[in-house]
């Protein structure tokens, strides 16, 4: 079975190709457009994924050796996303899946990434907890099965993506944030600055990152930009200890109130080399088994899409053409 995936929820294009879970080809275009405007402008978003989604995927075709009648399935990003980009894949899509006789399959963006761990761990067994951290959300997840996922902490506020942008913004070091604070956190002094870990109602459970970005916003402002950039490699590695912090002391009270033995990381912010160390090592000292996707399986790419719809087209779940870019599960911090 061959299922070909396409993601443009955010700021990447990315067609994959799968034969079973096996990827044949996954292709990421990033859109460096943004990086002008220091975050994402959707408008622009939408029309770059518009420009190249069709050479995306005759690339991805050619890269696999095999032609459009050879793919059995189409899965496609549903939500959720940036509205307009979403639409820009789901319609291509369904063209495509019409005019070429294929099914259509819609994929949650949310189960995408944290399927993307069977990517690399095909023996990866349910139930866990999920920590799903990225630009758009941060969950704790229990995952019973494929399908079957219950919300059991969310950011009242702010990503854990979001608040690592956000600094990397006030801290003038470019977009996109993450990759860039932790490649200086890596130099710098995590006890430098001792950034508030906030506290939610259900503290064991939900998280809040805005608190922590205003307070990189007042301390910049009152020491000037001149501090800043004599101690940037500081600041982000205390901003970056506070995020981790939060991230963990609360997936830690959440799997011991539950009795979880499987923890599995999953979304853009797990690419972050501090937080996959202090996780691995707290996941030793707490006896829990834990996984996390490979770095390019972390951030948005479509061979996480193709491998949710091989999951949904071995369960004959298929869309039909009227499904719009409306999220098909509920796995939001909205819900
Ligand atoms: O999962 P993703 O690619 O897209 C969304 O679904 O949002 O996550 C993107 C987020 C961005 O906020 C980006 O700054 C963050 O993941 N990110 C990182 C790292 N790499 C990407 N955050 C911290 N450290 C990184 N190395
Ligand atoms: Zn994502």
């Amino acid at each position: 079975m061959k299922i070909l995936g396409v993601e443009t929820s955010c700021d990447e294009t990315s067609v994959a190709i799968l034969a079973e879970h096996s990827v044949l080809v996954n292709l990421v275009s990033s859109q460096s457009l943004h990086q002008q405007y220091g975050g994402i402008v959707p408008e622009y978003a939408s029309r770059e994924h518009l420009r190249i989604i069709q050479n995306m995927i005759t690339e991805a075709l050619a890269k696999s050796g095999l032609t459009i009648q050879d793919i059995d399935a189409i899965a496609v990003t549903q939500g959720p996303g940036l509205m307009g980009a979403l639409l820009v894949g789901l319609s291509f899509c369904k063209g495509l899946a019409y005019v070429s006789g294929k099914p259509l399959i819609g994929v949650n963006h949310v189960e995408g990434h944290i399927m993307a761990n069977f990517l690399d761990h095909p023996n990866l067994k349910f139930p866990f907890l999920s920590l799903l951290a990225s630009g758009g959300h941060t969950l704790l997840v229990n995952v019973q099965n494929f399908q079957d996922y219950e919300i059991w902490g969310r950011s009242l506020d702010d990503a854990a993506g979001e608040a690592f942008d956000k600094a990397a913004r006030i801290l003038q070091l470019g977009f996109p944030g993450g990759p860039l604070v932790d490649k200086l956190a890596a130099t710098g002094n995590s006890e430098f600055f001792p950034f508030p870990r906030a506290k939610t109602k259900r503290e064991n459970q939900d998280f809040s990152f805005s608190g922590l970005k205003t307070a990189i916003l007042y301390l910049a402002r009152q020491k000037g930009n001149d501090w800043v950039q004599e101690h940037v490699a500081d600041l982000c590695a205390s901003y970056q200890e506070a995020i981790i912090e939060m991230l963990l002391t609360n997936t830690l009270n959440v799997a011991r109130q539950r009795n979880v033995y499987r923890l599995v990381l999953a979304g853009g912010v797990v690419a972050n080399s501090r937080l996959r160390s202090v996780f691995q090592n707290a996941a030793l000292r707490e006896g829990l088994e834990i996984y996390f996707p490979s770095l390019k399986y972390c951030t948005d790419n479509a061979a996480m899409i193709a491998y949710t719809g091989t999951e949904l087209f071995k369960r004959h779940q298929f869309s039909s053409w009227d499904i719009s870019a409306i999220p098909n599960l509920p796995l939001t911090s909205d819900n």
